[in-house]
C-alpha cells in the first residue's frame, strides 16, 4: 500500500500532478502509476498500492462527480494542466456515474428555523461588534467617565430639559476627571463626551433586548435545540455580566482612592478592568459568530458523504489531504489564540496610554529594547508587564510580530497544501493574510501619529475583523473531512 513515506519520495510537482490526475480521471491512474515508477524508481508495492486502492479511488471519484460541487470545482480548478478534452471527458464520466447513491450526497437540508436563528445570531454578533467599536471611540475621546452613576433601566432616558442637563453636569463636576482634567469645561463640551458614553450604554441595552426576546420566541417555536439553548443562555448571562463589568471598570476611574492607589495623577480606569471588559466582549462576539456561522453555513457535506470520504481516505492522496487539514486546523487555532492574546495586550496599551511613549518604529527611540523597560519602583518586577507603559508597549510590539509571523507561516503552509483545502478555506486564509497585514500597518501608523481617535478606532476595529476572519477560517476547516 502506498503510504505517506512513499509519497514523500515524490517530487512535490510530481505528487501534485499525481494527485490531481488520480482524482480527475480514473483511467489515468495506471499510466500515472507506471510513469512514476519509471521516473522515480518506486518499488512494486507502490504501484500495487495504486491498483489496490483503485476501488477506493473510484468511490472518491464518484463522490466528486456527484453532488459534491466543492470537490469537483476545486479539483478541476487545480488541474491547470488538464486540456479541454480532458475536462469534457471528465464531465462525461461525471454524467455516467451521477446516478450513484444520489440521495447520500445531498447537501444537508438547511431548515428554515436554523437559518432564522443563525441570521439572528449573526445580527446580534454585528451589534456586539458595533458596541466594541463605540466603546473604543468612547475611550479614545475620553468620554467614558461622563456618566457617573449606573441605572440600568431609567438611565436609558437621557437628560432632555436644560435643568436636567445642568443637574447631570453638576454631578460630573464632583468627580476627579472634571476637577483635574476638565476644569472650565462648558455644558456643550460636556454634552459631546456624554453622547459617546450614553450611546455605548444605550446600545448595550438594545443588544440585551434584541437578544432576549427572539431567544425566547425561537425557543418556543422549537427552532433552538437543548444544547444550543444552554450555550446561548451562557452567552446571555455573559452579556449581563458585561454590563456590570463595564460599571466596575468606570468606577475605578471615578473613585479618588482607587486612582491614588494606582499611583496615578490622571483619573483613568484601571487597565486590568479595561482588559477584562474588552476581553469578555471579544469572547461574546466570537461565540455569537461561531454559533451563527454554524447555523447559516453548516457543513457543505452531508453526514453520509462525510462518512464515505472518510472511508476513502485510506488512499494516499487522501491521507496527505487529511494530514494537511489536521495541521491547518491546529495552526489556525494557535494563530487565533495569538490574535486574541495580542488584542488583550493592546487593551493594556490603551488602558495605560502606552501608545503615547516611544512613538518610533521599528526601534523604540534609538534602541530595540529601551533602557527604561523596567521601572524599579514597580514591585514585584513582573508587574511591569501590566503596569509600566514602556514594558506594555514593548510586549504589544513583540506579540504583534509573533502573531504576524505566524499568519505568514500559516499562509505559506496553506499555499503548499492548497490541494487539500476547499476554495472557501483558501479564501479565508488569504483574507487572514490581507487583514493581518493591514492591522499591523494600522498599528504602526497609529503609534507614529500619537494615536489620533480615527486611527485608534480603526486599529481596534481591525483587531475585531482579524479575529472574525480567523474564526471564519476555523469554521471552513471544520467542514472539511478529518
Ligand atoms: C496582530 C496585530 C495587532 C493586533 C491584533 C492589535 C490589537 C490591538 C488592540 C485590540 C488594541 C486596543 C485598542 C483599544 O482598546 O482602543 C491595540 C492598541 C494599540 N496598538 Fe495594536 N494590535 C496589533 C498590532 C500593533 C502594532 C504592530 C502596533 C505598533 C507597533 C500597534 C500599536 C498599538 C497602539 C499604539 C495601541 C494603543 C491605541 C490606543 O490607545 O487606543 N498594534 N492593539
Amino acid at each position: 500500500m502506498l503510504n505517506r513515506a512513499g509519497l514523500r519520495c515524490l517530487k512535490p510537482s510530481i505528487f501534485k500532478q499525481t494527485k490531481s490526475n488520480l482524482i480527475i480521471n480514473n483511467s489515468n491512474i495506471l499510466s500515472v502509476s507506471s510513469r512514476l515508477s519509471k521516473n522515480n524508481n518506486i518499488n512494486q508495492s507502490f504501484n500495487n498500492g495504486f491498483l489496490q486502492s483503485n476501488s477506493k479511488l473510484n468511490s472518491i471519484i464518484s463522490l466528486n462527480n456527484n453532488n459534491n460541487n466543492y470537490y469537483k470545482r476545486f479539483y478541476s480548478n487545480e488541474n491547470k494542466t488538464n486540456s479541454n478534452e480532458q475536462v469534457k471527458e471528465e464531465e462525461k464520466t461525471n454524467d455516467n456515474s451521477s446516478n450513484n447513491n444520489e440521495e447520500d450526497y445531498k447537501e444537508p437540508e438547511q431548515s428554515k428555523g436554523n437559518k432564522k436563528v443563525g441570521n439572528w445570531l449573526l445580527f446580534s454578533c454585528g451589534l456586539v461588534g458595533a458596541m466594541i467599536v463605540i466603546g473604543g471611540i468612547t475611550r479614545l475621546t475620553e468620554s467614558g467617565l461622563s456618566i457617573v452613576d449606573w441605572k440600568p433601566v431609567v438611565g436609558a432616558i437621557p437628560p432632555i430639559t436644560q435643568e436636567e442637563w445642568e443637574a447631570e453636569f453638576e454631578k460630573y463636576k464632583q468627580f476627579p476627571e472634571y476637577k483635574r482634567l476638565n476644569m472650565g469645561m462648558t455644558l456643550s463640551e460636556f454634552k459631546e463626551i456624554f453622547f459617546w458614553e450614553y450611546s455605548h450604554r444605550l446600545l448595550g441595552r438594545v443588544i440585551g433586548v434584541a437578544f432576549f426576546f427572539p431567544f425566547v420566541w425561537y425557543l418556543k417555536k422549537g427552532y433552538i435545540n437543548r444544547s444550543l439553548a444552554k450555550k446561548l443562555s451562557v452567552v446571555f448571562l455573559m452579556g449581563g455580566a458585561q454590563g456590570a463589568l463595564g460599571w466596575y471598570m468606570v468606577k475605578s476611574g471615578l473613585d479618588e482612592k482607587l486612582i491614588q492607589d494606582r499611583g496615578s495623577d490622571i483619573p483613568r480606569v484601571s487597565q486590568y478592568r479595561l482588559a477584562a471588559h474588552l476581553g469578555s466582549a471579544f469572547v461574546i462576539y466570537m461565540a455569537l459568530l461561531w454559533f451563527g456561522l454554524g447555523l447559516v453555513r453548516p457543513s457543505a457535506l452531508s453526514p453520509a458523504m462525510m462518512q464515505k470520504l472518510k472511508s476513502a481516505m485510506s488512499t494516499l492522496a487522501q491521507q496527505k489531504s487529511s494530514f494537511t487539514i489536521e495541521k491547518m486546523k491546529k495552526y489556525s487555532h494557535q494563530v487565533s489564540g495569538l490574535i486574541f492574546l495580542t488584542a488583550m495586550s493592546g487593551a493594556f496599551v490603551a488602558g495605560l496610554d502606552a501608545g503615547l511613549v516611544y512613538n518610533t518604529f521599528p526601534k523604540m527611540g534609538h534602541q530595540w529594547i529601551p533602557d527604561d523597560i523596567i521601572n524599579p519602583k514597580i514591585k514585584p518586577a513582573y508587574k511591569n508587564m501590566f503596569e509600566h507603559d514602556v514594558t506594555v508597549q514593548f510586549q504589544h510590539r513583540v506579540l504583534a510580530t509573533i502573531t504576524y509571523g505566524s499568519i505568514l507561516a500559516l499562509s505559506a503552509f496553506a499555499y503548499r497544501g492548497r490541494l487539500a483545502l476547499s476554495p472557501k478555506a483558501r479564501l479565508a486564509t488569504n483574507c487572514l493574510l490581507a487583514v493581518g497585514t493591514a492591522q499591523v500597518a494600522l498599528g504602526i501608523t497609529t503609534l507614529l501619529t500619537f494615536v489620533p481617535v480615527s486611527l485608534g478606532a480603526a486599529h481596534q476595529t481591525g483587531s475585531l475583523t482579524l479575529l472574525s476572519v480567523a474564526i471564519w477560517l476555523l469554521h471552513e476547516l471544520k467542514k472539511l473531512p478529518k
